[in-house]
């Protein structure tokens, strides 16, 4: 690997994972993943955040190159995730002297999951590190994405180093700044990383955000994904409205869960009246099919969500519950909401739709549309009129 310096004395360290299939054994990666490190090489040396576990070996070579038998001084960790902290033990064994800077929140994690119960730095808010001519200050940003999440903002070169803040899926293609990559590849995996991983904390996010909106930023180097230096506006603003649970274009999700198809005849007739009602971009996906991964991730882009479930064993169609559970559980809002489905004998699954809306206090447009068995020519006009509604509540929301 050549070096990468973000400015004199300024290393970027960040490894590629692309074997890894489920970030956290839960999200797909199918374009694999980076996880970023950064080593300050001052009087005295920072290292800043570690890498995965398995990428080690490389990055304590990629170390030893850079320093040349100097030792490092501080191990900066602005987040304790596994797939940043992964490679501490390994670290503080190569360099025993190390002081590791966190806070309050960071060290009982230290030692629960690696033991260390040495060398601890505590920092609070605002405190300073002095490493010569860098100067690094300390901002909790919990939340974003753990209880003792922060970031490191360094101050002589306005370099923002900020933990999954900003992050991405998506390996580092030879691109490893904004302006060396397509955007329009990362975008989406912005995304989706944004909306699987932090999107459950807009709250924390806004705040976090507003903390950091009084510092002046030159670059942001996350901990995925690449580093901003010329799109810091892009990120900021895409930031602000996912937090905020603003959808960003015109359109509509159509997800549903079907066993024969008929549930999924009505998601598709819903399709077509949101198109007649000039809705361009409509996205229908079947809930066993693909990954909730990228429903949410177009559910946070869409303004529009229709979701329809056939009943099963009483209650709602399996794959789709457990969407709308991930989807309470990051407190989703804001979208012209439809819903509908097929009752069969006892019905359950609109019914756990409708307390589902009701818990998140999202009101749901339309009549009642719920076949009993394939849908009738009524049914179909019920499911016309949710689509029209939907549609025309898309029309009347900016999303400029
Ligand atoms: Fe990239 Fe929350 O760890």
């Amino acid at each position: 690997m050549k070096e990468v310096k973000l400015a004199d004395n300024i290393y970027y360290l960040g490894v590629n994972d692309r074997r890894t299939h489920l970030f956290e054994n839960a999200w797909p990666l199918p374009y694999g993943v980076a996880y970023n490190s950064y080593l300050i090489n001052d009087e005295k040396v920072a290292l800043i955040d570690t890498v995965e576990y398995g990428h080690m070996e490389d990055f304590l070579e990629r170390i030893d190159d850079i320093l040349d038998g100097k030792t490092i001084d501080y191990l900066i960790i602005n987040h304790m995730e596994p797939d940043h902290s992964g490679a501490i033990k390994q670290i503080v064994n190569q360099y025993p002297d190390i002081q590791i800077v966190g806070n309050k929140k960071t060290f009982p994690m230290l030692e629960g999951f690696f033991g260390i119960e040495q060398n601890h730095y505590e920092v609070e808010e605002g405190d300073t590190i002095d490493l010569g001519t860098h100067k690094l200050n300390f901002h909790m940003i919990p939340m974003v994405h753990w209880p003792e999440t922060m970031v490191t903002y360094e101050s002589t070169t306005q370099t923002l180093f900020s933990a999954d803040a900003f992050g991405s899926f998506g390996t580092l293609d030879g691109g490893i700044f904004d302006d060396e990559i397509n955007l329009n590849f990362f975008e989406d995996e912005l995304r989706r990383y944004y909306s699987n991983i932090v999107g459950k904390y807009g709250n924390q996010v806004q705040k976090a955000l507003s903390k950091l909106g009084g510092l002046e930023i030159k670059q942001i180097a996350a901990t995925h994904g690449p580093i901003w230096r010329c799109h810091i506006d892009y990120i900021l603003d895409k930031y602000h409205k996912w937090s905020s649970y603003e959808p960003e274009e015109e359109g509509a999700v159509i997800v549903f869960g079907s066993m024969y198809g008929n549930t999924e005849k009505m998601a598709d007739r819903m399709a077509r009246t949101l198109s007649e009602n000039g809705v361009k971009n409509i996205r229908v996906y079947d809930a066993s099919k693909t990954h909730a991964s990228y429903i949410i991730s177009d559910i946070w882009k869409y303004s529009g969500l229709i979701i329809g479930s056939a009943a099963y064993n009483g209650g709602i169609f399996p794959a789709v519950g457990s969407l709308i559970e991930k989807l309470k559980n990051m407190y989703i809002k804001n979208r012209a909401l439809g819903i509908f489905g097929s009752s069969s004998w006892g019905g359950g699954g609109y019914r756990v739709l409708e307390k589902w809306a009701e818990e998140l206090n999202l009101e749901h447009l339309g009549p009642k549309a719920e076949a009993r068995c394939a849908p009738n020519a009524n049914d179909m006009e019920l499911c016309d009129q949710i689509a029209t509604e939907v549609a025309q509540s898309i029309k009347k929301h900016n999303t400029k």
